[in-house]
């Protein structure tokens, strides 16, 4: 083990991130279970990608199938991508109907961003002040740091009734939260920022799960809407049917503008995306061109395809015993 971890220190840098004051290493995944190479075996608690199970043998033998046949880039006409996309807009409510996809959540977060902004023209964008979105130069600036480093970020308390920021009823303390969403659009027009919209975690996870005064969400959107911007969701953590519901907005009953989604997605494969208003995503398209080498690919689709068909077919959204807030 010693050496394993001077090797890793040496070829990896001594920070490189590491569980556990006795290291643990693990050599193969089967379904809720990680084995060490003794066969001594850990439930993973943890992960919060292969939902659907290590080593998935729907989602390994999609994988090696689409591996074996083809793989190229999104510039040519392919069915897979088209059939995934229908399906997983599909799910999503209904003016969520068109879809970009990328490998990651940072990437998900920094598309989010150019369409918010290039759909509204706006900049400036409220988060809460301990969400995390992924770690680009811009995501990382939705945080409480960033928003004092920056002049197109606020970051505001994140809603919670554990830590209120005053005591008071559920109603009033929602209100409160929402004055706080105001006072920022307020601040972005003072300072002659034009608003493009707010980004949060639909169940802020990163934040800590906490209990959300009911109707905050929705009023957020509704706010934000009213002044110009468009609201995001993060369901990189929510979605994918954690909370009881197939996406975590839907558990905290409000609809979106743009939605983000990664993580297990693709089930350990780099898939990550984008489900938005289709004439959202067709400003972002025109404006940027964007493109992505790895994206939309059909192996993307493939695997996507079949970490749905496993959620579906298993009925783990049926499972899922405890619905969050
Ligand atoms: C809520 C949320 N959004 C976005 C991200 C970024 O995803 P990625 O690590 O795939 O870039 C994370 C990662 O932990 C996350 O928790």
């Amino acid at each position: 083990m010693n050496t394993l971890l001077e090797r890793r220190q040496r070829l990896l840098g001594q920070r490189m991130p590491l569980f556990y004051a006795e290291p643990v290493h693990i050599v193969r995944g089967e379904g809720v279970w990680l084995y060490e190479a003794s066969g001594k075996r850990y439930m993973d608690m943890y992960n919060n990608v292969p939902c659907v199970g290590h080593a998935n043998p729907r989602v390994v033998a999609a994988m090696q199938t689409q591996a074996g046949t083809l793989n190229v880039h999104s510039r040519y006409l392919h069915e897979g991508i088209l059939d995934y996309a229908e399906r997983l807009t599909g799910l999503h409510a209904e003016p969520l109907s068109r879809a970009v996809f990328c490998c990651t959540g940072t990437e998900a977060s920094e598309i989010a961003l150019l369409m918010a902004r290039a759909a509204t023209g706006g900049r400036g964008i409220i988060c809460s002040d301990a969400g995390y979105h992924g770690n680009s130069t811009e995501v990382r600036r939705l945080s409480r740091r960033g928003a004092a480093e920056s002049p197109e970020i606020r970051a505001i308390p994140y809603p919670q009734r554990y830590r209120p920021l005053e005591s008071a009823s559920e109603a009033e303390l929602s209100e409160l939260y929402l004055d706080r969403v105001r006072q920022a659009i307020a601040d972005f027009a003072e300072h002659e920022v034009p608003f493009a919209g707010m980004f949060l975690c639909s169940l802020l996870f990163n934040e800590g799960l906490p209990d959300i005064p009911a109707g905050f969400m929705a009023g957020a959107a509704e706010i934000v809407r009213e002044a110009g911007g468009v609201f995001i969701a993060d369901e990189v953590q929510a979605g994918f049917c954690r909370s009881g519901n197939w996406w975590g907005y839907e558990t905290s009953g409000f609809v979106p503008d743009i939605v983000t989604m990664g993580k297990p997605m693709g089930a350990g494969l780099p898939l990550a995306g984008v489900a938005a208003r289709p004439e959202l995503v067709d400003v972002f398209r025109d404006k940027t061109g964007y493109f992505n080498t790895f994206a939309s690919s059909p192996l993307q689709a493939a695997v996507g395809t079949a970490v749905l068909d496993e959620l579906e077919h298993r009925d783990l959204l049926g499972n899922t015993i405890a619905q969050c807030p």
